[in-house]
Order: C-alpha cells, then structure tokens, then sequence
C-alpha cells in the first residue's frame, strides 16, 4: 500500500467519523487531526497520498482547523507535484444547500495551483442541494457526506468511495 495521510478538521464529529472509516479502509493509513496534529505542509509531503476531509461553515468555507493550515500553504507554495489528493468532507444539503459541501472546491483550488493530481471526483446524483462550488464538470471534487439529512447513506457512501479512489490509485 502506498503510504497515506488521512488529514481532517471537524466541527461536530461527521467528518471525524468517515475519517476513521477511511482509516479502518486503507490499511496502514495515518490520521491526523487538523486541530490536534497537524504541524505544517511538510507533514503532508511525507505521504504520497492525501486524503484530505473538510466540512463546510459559513458561507462554503473549509473548517476552522483548516484556516490557518490553507493561509500558510497558500503564502508558502510548497511543491505538491506527484501527489496524489482526495477530498471528502460533509455538509448539510438542505439547510446549507446554496453551499453544499463548498469548502472542498477551496482545497481543490489551492492543491491544483501546486501542482497535485485529484482522485476520488465523485457523482452529484442522490444529494438535494442548490449550489455546489464543489461541482466540477458535473461531479463533486470529491466525496460529498450530507449525514444531516442522509445519514443512513453515509457508510455505504464512504465504502464505494474508498473502493473507487483505491482503483484509481491502483491499489486493487
Ligand atoms: C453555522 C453553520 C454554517 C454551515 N454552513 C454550511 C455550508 O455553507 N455548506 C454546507 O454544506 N454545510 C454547512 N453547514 C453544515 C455542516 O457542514 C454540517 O453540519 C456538517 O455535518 C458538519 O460536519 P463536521 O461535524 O465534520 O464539522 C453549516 C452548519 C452550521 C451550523
């Protein structure tokens, strides 16, 4: 298995909870809570693959853990290039729906400005929300959780993810 950093900031538990299913999916992964963990950029260029979680608040922003993280990634520019990123993060499509699971398009911008490769683009297809700026070319930037609303899908949902980014990263 490639070596794999699940990195996640979590408000409420939600994308706490699918990051530890992610961990119990990709064997040998480590997880590392934004809050708690999370040192720099250069603890995630250890890893060849990132799964990275964010929820959205506000207004279609990443997680608070997740700010002064981005800040200093975006001021710093480290070489991402050769990475290999998927995103997950949850939302509430129905309360915050004119901004489901948004923060993940501000991961996918800056990861894309330096230079990684995305896997893990997920269907829009089952989810009720507005507006996405997740959505990229018809599908979400990556797996969209709306345990709010759908939690009896999230597990499955976080099952055929999981065995979608291992196939694309050829790990299966
Ligand atoms: C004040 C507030 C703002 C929110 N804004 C958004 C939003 O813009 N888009 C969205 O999809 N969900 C939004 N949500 C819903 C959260 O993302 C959702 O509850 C999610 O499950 C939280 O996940 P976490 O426990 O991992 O932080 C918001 C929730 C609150 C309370």
């Amino acid at each position: 298995m490639a070596n794999i950093g699940i990195f996640y900031g979590s408000s409420s538990g939600i994308t706490r909870k699918v990051a530890e299913q992610l961990e119990e999916l990709f064997e040998g992964s480590e997880v590392i809570d934004m809050e708690e963990d999370y040192e720099d950029a250069d603890q995630m260029l250890e890893f060849d693959v990132l799964l990275l979680g964010s929820s959205t608040w506000g207004q279609g922003d990443p997680q608070r853990d997740w700010v002064d993280a981005l800040y200093d990634i975006e001021n710093e520019e480290p070489d991402f290039s050769g990475k290999k990123i998927a995103l997950f993060g949850a939302g509430d499509g129905e309360s915050h729906g004119e901004e489901f699971v948004s923060a993940l398009a501000k991961l996918h911008e800056l990861f894309d400005t330096l230079g990684a490769d995305f896997v893990g683009f997920w269907p829009t297809e089952g989810y009720k929300y507005e507006f996405s700026a997740a959505e990229k070319e018809g599908k979400f930037c990556g797996l969209a959780i709306d345990d709010i609303n759908q939690e009896d899908l999230t597990q499955s949902r976080v099952e055929s993810w999981a065995g979608q980014v291992k196939s694309e990263l050829g790990l299966v």
